[in-house]
Formats: C-alpha cells, structure tokens, sequence
C-alpha cells in the first residue's frame, strides 16, 4: 500500500533499468518507489547519478592511543566525503583486539565518535577470546596475518589451521592476509615488491585454502595479482592502489606508496585490472600514516596508504570514461560487500537500507589538502575523480556540498550476535 507520508523523498532517481522514479524512505528504509509521497524533505536527484551508498569492508581507522593518525569522527568523515555509508574497522589496532571487553571499548569509541555505519572485526591471535568477540558483535574475523605486517604479526600454519577450525566452529567469515616474505630488507618499492613477490602472494592464498576446513568462508583481503585473484577459494577483495597504482609512478625510494601487498610493476597492475569481473569486492584498506611517520628511510616507513575517501570517485571517473559499467562498480562497492557481510543491501527496492551517495557528472583531480583524513595526503594526488555531493545514511543528510551536516552513527553487529541466546 502506499504510505501516506515519508521522511524522504529522491526525487527524479535514474535507476539501473534507465527508469526514472522518486524514492520514498521511511525510518531509514526505501518504503516505496514510484511517484512521490508527501515528505518533510526532498532532495532532486536529476543532476546526479544516485549510487547505493559503498560499504568498505577494509579499513584501519586507528582511534585509540592512534588518534593522531586517524579516529573515527575524521575517518568516518572522510568515508562519507567518499560516499562511503558503511565501514568495516580492522582489529589490528594499539592494543589489537583480541577480548570482548576490548571490542565492546571499541563499538563505543565509534558511537561517540562516527558519522556513519560502522562494524568491526575481532582480531585472530592464538590467544584471543574468538568466541566472546563473536557473541559481542564482532562482524567478521581479522584480518588475519598469513603473513607479518605493519601492525600485524604473521601466524605459523598450525596456527592458522586451529584458528580456522574454531571460526568455522563459530559460523565466522575468515578474512585473510595472504602474502609471502622473503627476508631482505627492501630500500626501494621495486625491492618491497621483489621481497614480497606475486607468486608469493598467490602461493598464500592457496596454502590457505589448504589449512582451511573444506566448507569454510573465506575472504582474501587485497589481492595484488591475477594470479592470486585465479587461486583464491573464496571471495576476492581488491584496493584502487593496485588497479590504479604501480611501482613506476613514484620515485623508486618513495614511501608514501610503501604497502602491503606492494604496489606491483605496471604488467602486473594491468593484468590485475583485465580481472574486474572476477573481482568480488573493492575495498580500501585505508592505512592512514602520518607524513611524519612515513617521511623516514625507506627500510624504517610503515606500510599502508589511505584511500577511503578516492575509492569510489576514482571508480566514478572510471565510469565517466567509459571503462567500467555503473552496475559493477555498484556490484563491488556496496551490494556483494552486504552480502558477503550478511547485511540488508542498499538500494532501490523497498526494504533496502537508505544509504544514497549523489554524484555529478564532473571530473575533478584529487587534492589531498581538500581530503577529510588527518594524515593530509594521498598516493592518488592529481588523479581525476568524481567525488559526492550528497550523501545520505539511514535516510538522513549526513553531507552535503562539502560539509558534515548530521552524525547518523550505526553499528552493525555480526551474525554471532544476533544469534546470542541471551538477545
Ligand atoms: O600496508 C598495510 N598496512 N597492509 C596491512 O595489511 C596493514 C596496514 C596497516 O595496518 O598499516
């Protein structure tokens, strides 16, 4: 039946079918999609392309005893300024979590501090509570380190096959770090890559596949090759950097573009990019270092970039372009990424979760000093994007035209939680 009244209405909505319609959302749900109802507000969408809003399943976002790097009032922030509605913390923070009372401290730092939808994972040490982090709302499990990182210690395989066993015990999702060190200490990108090498990275992920129970959910975290992307049993996630990115475009000691996976050869990253339809999931793994921090020698720098914020509007240029299909970007972006979490989606039926993200038709080149996160650069500078104008969460106006204008925090808890006998 139709509602009588809404709290929201699109207005002018080109859809994916090219249907042009008016999106009526009520207590943060698509209520109903056809001619508009009476609303106390309207937004028209007709100069813009309306995405679901993007659900980033990869994100560091530091806060804590980090908060001058990044916390999640700057993160979430700089995710919405993106068109990111959703984001998924890694638990490798300062101290990681490991304990449910460590991922119940954790859920409350982001309800005071986030702008936006918020989950978090719960971190895989062979000492952690996994059971209590499930039951108290953990989303998924890791990353887990098959491999060191920055922040992050490699686990042994027997490690990792009693760790898998018991997730998938649980029901969990295992996300996964799947690399290979060879030991030398690199003092340029091009030996970060050779000390970290694509075929390691594919022989990784299939070792992983063997020490993982047959049925098990597995989710590879930023996967840098075709290679790896060909081995993986399980869904795929891939970063901008290493669709966008290579080796080549920096000065061969550079640091900014130090990370984990490395940045690949210009072969490797157009190989990466002729995959697109084998790829599940682009996420960010948004690793904000300070200048400070990465402007050291080459073999002292942490590892990480960020890229939130330039995820989707470096796609959105893609789509401009002509490169990529609007549908798959929406694919990657945001409606596998809820399915592979087990969320409601957003989008344009009724009962979808109102998350919108409005976009021009204008490209623009990314500035870093424009960008939302603390540490004030981008790996992406120059680059051409479109970037929102809009952003909506659960059918409130969170950013506007450049500014924050509402905080809608909301925490997505994991399927552990919804099942806890005591709910
Ligand atoms: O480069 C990276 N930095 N890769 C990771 O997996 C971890 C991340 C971090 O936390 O800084």
């Amino acid at each position: 039946m139709l509602p009588v009244t809404a709290d929201l209405v699109l207005r002018n909505v080109t859809l994916l079918t090219g249907r042009c319609a008016d999106i009526s959302v009520t207590s943060g749900v698509v209520s109903h999609i056809g001619a508009a109802v009476r609303a106390d507000e309207t937004i028209d969408c007709s100069r813009f392309t309306c995405l679901p809003g993007a659900v980033d399943m990869h994100v560091h976002m530091r806060g804590g005893v980090q908060a001058d790097k990044e916390d999640w009032c700057s993160g979430t922030v700089s995710a919405v300024a993106g068109g990111v509605t959703l984001v998924v913390d890694q638990p490798n923070t300062v101290p990681p979590i490991t304990t449910a009372e460590r991922l119940l401290a954790r859920i409350h730092e982001a309800e005071e501090q986030a702008v936006c939808g918020f989950a978090i994972n719960a971190g895989v040490l062979p000492d952690a509570d996994l059971t209590g982090m499930w039951k108290a709302g953990a989303m998924a499990f890791g990353e887990i380190f098959a491999a060191p990182s920055s922040y992050g210690e490699g686990l042994d395989p027997e490690s990792l096959r009693n760790l898998f066993a018991r997730i998938h015990a649980l029901g969990g999702l295992a996300t996964i770090h799947a690399e290979e060190v060879c030991g030398m200490a690199p003092e340029t990108l091009a030996e970060h890559d050779r000390a970290r090498p694509p075929e390691g990275e594919a022989r990784a992920v299939r070792r992983v596949g063997e020490l993982a129970p047959g049925e098990m959910r597995l989710h590879f975290c930023h996967l840098s090759t075709a290679a790896s992307v060909r081995a993986a049993h399980g869904t795929v996630e891939v970063t901008p950097h290493h669709l966008f990115l290579s080796y080549e475009d920096f000065d061969p000691d550079d640091t900014l573009a130090r990370v984990n996976p490395p940045l690949r050869d210009k072969a490797t990253r157009r190989a990466l990019r002729s995959c697109w339809d084998a790829i599940d999931v682009i996420a960010s793994d948004h690793a904000p270092h300070t200048l400070a921090e990465k402007k050291v020698q080459f073999g002292n720098a942490p590892s990480g970039i960020p890229g939130l914020e330039t995820m989707v509007p470096l796609l959105m240029a893609e789509v401009h372009r002509g490169r990529l299909s609007l549908s798959s970007v929406i694919e990657k972006t945001s409606w596998k990424p809820s399915e592979i979490l087990g969320i409601s989606r957003p989008g344009f039926e009724p009962g979808d979760r109102a998350d919108y993200a409005l976009y021009p038709d204008e490209l623009s080149r990314i500035d870093a000093s424009g960008l939302h996160a603390k540490c004030g650069w981008s790996p992406f500078e120059g680059h051409e994007a479109i970037f929102p104008e809009v952003v909506i969460v659960g059918g409130v106006r969170v950013y506007a035209h450049g500014d924050l204008q509402e905080r809608h925090p909301q925490f997505y808890p994991g399927e552990g939680y919804l099942s806890h006998p005591d709910k």
